[in-house]
């Protein structure tokens, strides 16, 4: 009832306003509810779903939910009071980076709802780690387990070691402080200016392996999951995550981020004509997210904790991530298009699946097909 309000009422109107400015008020709506109480528990009361069947105990953290809100939705750390009403099994903010950045010039979303995606040329917009930090000020104890997405400050540099530092500086800060369960590093953000003129980068192996090197220096002891690309071929994913594996301090990975080719099969024709510069989530990004997914489970397996990323609508979505290898999943742009009882709903639906196959436990699914 309240998604079919959300679908025919309330997104229609929320669709005439720019992207951008729905978001802004969206962020500001609920960090202003999320101080309230009353709301809190009435957004709970009819929203958010438990069983016992999509509990799970991950790297030491215990999830409610395997469905989580993916980086990029809550880039300055809005939510975090609000999020655990509406059903989300944990949160992830950010990407967040060392110095502040304004952003890419406007438009920074669109919407290609034909194709069931949204347009992100955003370009790493934050407030900067100190001020994100300053902000969130204590851990809260009574929220879903909460996580940071870390990446490089959107500004040139001379050498790869001079981002490599500057993303250092991010989680020295991070270290400091109590307030996150895990730590999400973002190497695959496809629309950065930072990064066309050095001779190596983070998702080539040399580059990659300075980054993990400068960050060894450090004690990074939360469980941290690298934020991989959608549009890397199989071989080149497995040769970072060959670099990757050297490091026990890297729990896991999410496969994947936004994808960049506009010839993807998923587009709409029309739309994809007329869409601005930048990114796409959505559908076009699920296949590539869940090939990757399979390819790295089963070379991995346990190794690696998978999450999985991209395109993820509904249940049936959510459970054939699983079933290729994601112990976790997230989403934003399911979100956006079916509104947030969408997360209840995927879990009720998921708890309903795993019954009807037999399991006791969303674990016991994870990997399915290559079992
Ligand atoms: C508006 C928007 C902003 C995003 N910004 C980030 C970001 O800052 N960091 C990141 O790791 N991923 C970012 N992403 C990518 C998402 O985390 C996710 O990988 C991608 O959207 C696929 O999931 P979805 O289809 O459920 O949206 C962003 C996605 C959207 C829609």
């Amino acid at each position: 009832m309240i998604g079919f309000i959300y679908r025919k009422i309330i997104k229609p109107i929320l669709f005439k306003f720019p992207a951008d400015d729905v978001h802004t008020h969206f962020l500001k709506m609920g960090n202003y509810l999320g101080k309230n109480n009353s709301i809190k528990n009435f957004l709970s009361s009819i929203l958010h779903y438990k069983n016992i069947i999509l509990n799970q105990k991950v790297a030491g953290i215990n999830f409610e939910n395997p469905i989580g809100l993916a980086a990029g939705f809550d880039y300055d750390a809005d939510l975090i009071e609000i999020l655990p009403s509406i059903g989300f099994g944990y949160h992830s903010i950010g990407t967040v980076t060392n110095l502040a950045y304004e952003g890419n010039p406007r438009p920074m979303l669109g919407r290609l709802p034909k194709s069931r995606s949204l347009l992100v040329n955003k370009g790493f917009k934050s407030m900067g780690m100190s001020s994100v930090l300053k902000k969130i000020n204590k851990r809260r104890t009574d929220s879903i387990p909460l996580g940071i997405s870390i990446g490089s400050t959107n500004k040139t540099y001379k050498k790869i070691e001079d981002m490599a530092e500057d993303i250092y500086f991010s989680f020295d800060k991070v270290l400091k402080v109590d307030y996150f369960d895990y730590f999400e590093l973002n190497i695959s953000c496809p629309n950065l200016i930072n990064v066309e003129n050095l001779k190596e980068k983070f998702d080539d192996p040399v580059g990659f392996a300075i980054l993990l090197n400068k960050l060894s220096y450090l004690n990074i002891n939360k469980p941290l999951f690298i934020k991989m690309h959608a549009e890397k071929s199989v071989k080149d994913t497995l040769s970072l995550l060959s670099v990757a594996e050297n490091y026990k301090w890297i729990t896991g990975v999410i496969m994947s981020n936004l994808v960049k080719n506009r010839n993807n099969k998923s587009f709409d024709k029309d739309e994809i004509k007329n869409a601005g510069r930048g990114n796409f989530s959505g559908k076009p990004t699920e296949e590539f997210s869940n090939n990757l997914i399979s390819e790295v489970y089963k070379k991995y397996k346990d190794r690696f904790i998978i999450i999985g990323c991209g395109g993820v609508f509904n249940a049936a979505d959510a459970y054939e991530k699983i079933k290729r290898g994601a112990t976790l999943v997230q989403m934003i742009t399911g979100m956006i298009y079916e509104g947030p009882s969408v997360i209840g709903e995927i879990n009720k639906d998921l708890a309903k699946l795993l019954k009807k196959d037999g399991y006791k436990s969303v674990s016991e699914a994870v990997g399915k097909y290559h079992k």
